[in-house]
């Protein structure tokens, strides 16, 4: 029997080791430099860090129960991971640095592999410095499909940054380890994109029926969200479907890290603008723009069918052990004292080290895990924040339940905006083996003290 070369090459291919084949058919997640026109067009570029020459990084879209493989390629001068934010992932490929695995050094690679359980909207971003590399770009989206998804005419991500831009140069103003910005609200920014652009644009029709899939990438803002011209419902919260669809009467909040799924209709007229608005200043501004051209074949819809549940554990709360977790420190409430490096510091030392907050006592991610659980066993988590600011409370590997004010669980969510002053409690099922981080998303709070975890065994 003889082989054409051809042959030849195809049968030595499939006997050759794979990352090999996978690098080679271009699913390499190249961290670079990039120019990117993120302010209105006649201002200047602005230099970024991106994910293959872009921000977002391209988008990942897949089909529930695939499976990701992606290879790191650190051409940055700093080292970074990857992490993917929501995946309830194996601990291995979670992208912690100093907790499951080593930073990637400038030139390296390392090779992200897993599954994606469940179907919604989720996102990766850097996990190294990642006050400074999150806010230099280094985000994308991660779109899981639902095997039967609902009936839409067009499937938008819109992924949230702002940016704090120097407007005559168009560069990144690199102050990322601001002690004003860090003490207080975190770092805000001075100009909002979307996907990556200012004021992107979507053409729709009259009754148009359209996915929203919002994500918030941003450092630290809080948005307070509201739809014009179009209406319609929440149907998923940080990627996990709700069990009532929530009506958009007025505006929702965004925090950092969150995504929310929408289902909506378009009810303006056309020849019209519709599109996402931002209310948090007098009047609000718009965030996307949806010009209306023409009226859709379909006649307006009716109600909105409920996005199929993922394969998540049951949260039986019987006597589940309640671990409080206290948030400490900040501009006005500022710490008296805390744990760093294992020594009691004083609030003034800790400043000096650029310190300002604590869970529970500690400025820094404690030797000991919060939380030591048994995998399998459900446990509730009550934040109090004692603090004057919001904070963004994320837990990674795991979805957890919000226990409401009248005790019943509410929606599942991996970040859960804790107001100031307030106490909020969750419950989860510990059911995924690890070492796994808790921190608040406001990325400067964690980079000055608000970092911890807990271990699953
Ligand atoms: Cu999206 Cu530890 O974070
Ligand atoms: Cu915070």
């Amino acid at each position: 029997m003889t082989f054409t070369r051809r042959q030849f090459l195809q049968s030595a291919a499939a006997l050759t080791v794979l990352p090999h084949q996978v690098r080679a058919s271009g699913s390499d997640l190249i961290a670079q430099t990039a120019m990117q026109q993120i302010a209105p067009d006649g201002f200047p570029q602005t230099p970024v860090w991106s994910y293959g020459g872009g921000v977002p990084g391209g988008e990942i879209r897949l089909h529930q129960g695939a499976r990701v493989q992606r290879t790191l390629v650190n051409e940055l001068p700093q080292p970074t991971t990857v992490h993917w934010h929501g995946i309830r992932i194996d601990n291995a490929m979670d992208g912690v640095p100093g907790l499951t695995q080593e930073v990637v050094a400038p030139g390296e690679r390392f090779d992200y592999d897993f599954v994606v359980p469940d179907a919604g909207t989720y996102w990766y971003h850097a996990h190294n410095r990642s006050v400074e590399q999150v806010a230099r770009g280094l985000y994308g989206p991660l779109i899981v499909e639902e095997a039967s998804g609902p009936d839409v005419d067009q499937d938008l991500t819109l992924m949230l940054d702002d940016w704090r831009l120097d407007p005559d140069t168009g560069h990144i103003v690199e102050d990322f380890d601001n002690s004003h910005d860090q003490s207080h609200a975190g770092r805000l920014g001075n100009l909002i994109s979307v996907n990556g652009q200012f004021d992107p644009v979507f053409p729709v029709r009259r009754h148009d029926r359209l996915r929203l899939r919002l994500i918030n990438a941003s450092n630290a803002r809080i948005y307070d969200l509201a739809l014009d011209g179009v209406a319609g419902w929440i149907v998923a919260l940080d990627g996990m479907p709700l069990e009532i669809p929530l009506e958009v009467e007025d505006g929702f909040p965004l925090a950092p890290a969150q995504r929310a799924d929408l289902i909506v209709d378009v009810t303006a007229e056309p020849d019209t603008v519709a599109g996402v608005i931002s209310r948090e200043r007098d009047g609000g501004f718009g965030l996307v723009r949806f010009p209306v051209s023409g009226t859709s074949a379909t006649t307006a819809r009716s109600g909105v069918a409920l996005l199929p549940p993922n394969p998540l554990p049951q949260v039986v709360l019987n006597d589940a052990p309640l671990h409080r977790m206290t948030l400490q420190g900040g501009a006005m409430r500022w710490l008296e004292s805390a744990q760093l490096g294992g020594a009691q510091l004083s609030g003034r030392e800790l400043a000096q080290l650029g310190r300002f907050w604590a869970l529970n006592g500690y400025a820094e991610r404690p030797q000991d895990p919060f939380l030591d659980a048994q995998r399998g066993t459900v446990h509730r988590i009550e934040f109090v924040n004692e603090t004057s600011f919001p904070h963004a409370m994320h837990l990674h590997g795991h979805h957890f339940r919000l226990i409401l004010p009248d005790g019943n669980l509410g929606p599942w969510r991996d970040t859960v905006l804790v107001e100031r002053g307030q106490t909020r409690e969750i419950a989860l099922v510990a059911d995924n083996p690890g070492d796994w981080l808790l921190h608040c998303h406001m990325l400067g709070h964690a980079a000055s003290g608000m970092m911890s975890w807990f271990r699953v065994t």
